[in-house]
């Protein structure tokens, strides 16, 4: 019997296009893990259609209807039932809420995240909004350990993306949207083989 594949949750509140990088870098054999669970704040959400299609348990994350909130009771369930299916990583993609104690003591250097910045510039939310508005010439991607700060993590991986002339919030973020999609299965691939 071979060795079971590394177990990866995928936390997210949106579109999911990280989500669907880590399937198909999965499909391509550039990432050798399966995800076994799907979960989100926003029922909603884009990201749990498509893993419903493919077949991907899903579940919601009931925050008690509070804005960005991640209620403690909930993270320390959250972390109970995680264990219990043997996740090995939780990988936050585009997930809107602040991940706490009871997660990060239960899965130590086995949260990542990735944040549309070169870290530790421009942490929290619409980095590619805050590198416009602060006139930088490049910004880019970053693939990080999850602390119990915020974005503040040891950083695994990084990639550049220009600002060009006429950028727009739009157009900056879908150019760092396309070395998320390279980026986010590669650092797994790398977290995942020092473990
Ligand atoms: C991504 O650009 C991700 O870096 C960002 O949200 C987007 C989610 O897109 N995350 C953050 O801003 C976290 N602070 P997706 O739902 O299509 O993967």
């Amino acid at each position: 019997m071979g060795r079971m594949k590394t177990r990866l949750a995928v936390l997210g509140s949106g579109s999911g296009s990280n989500c669907q990088s880590i399937f198909n870098a999965i499909d391509d054999g550039r990432l050798d893990a399966e995800v076994v669970i799907v979960l989100s704040d926003n029922p909603e959400a884009f990201i749990l259609k498509r893993a419903a299609q493919r077949g991907v348990p899903t579940g919601i994350l009931d925050c008690h209807g509070f804005k960005n909130k991640f209620p403690e009771e909930e993270q320390s369930a959250l972390a109970e039932r995680l264990k219990e299916m043997q996740v090995d990583l939780i990988c936050l993609a585009g997930f809107m809420r602040l991940v706490k104690q009871p997660l990060l003591d239960v899965f130590p250097r086995r949260i990542l995240n990735i944040h549309p910045a070169l870290l530790p510039k421009f942490p929290g939310v619409e980095a590619w909004k805050q590198a416009l508005e602060a006139g930088a010439e490049q910004t880019g991607c970053t693939v990080h350990y999850v602390d119990a700060g915020m974005d503040t993590g040891e950083i695994i991986m990084q990639a550049y993306v220009p600002v060009l002339a006429g950028d727009t919030p739009e157009t900056l973020h879908a150019r760092i949207q396309v070395q998320e999609h390279i980026l986010y299965p590669a650092a797994i691939q790398s977290a995942l083989s020092r473990l």
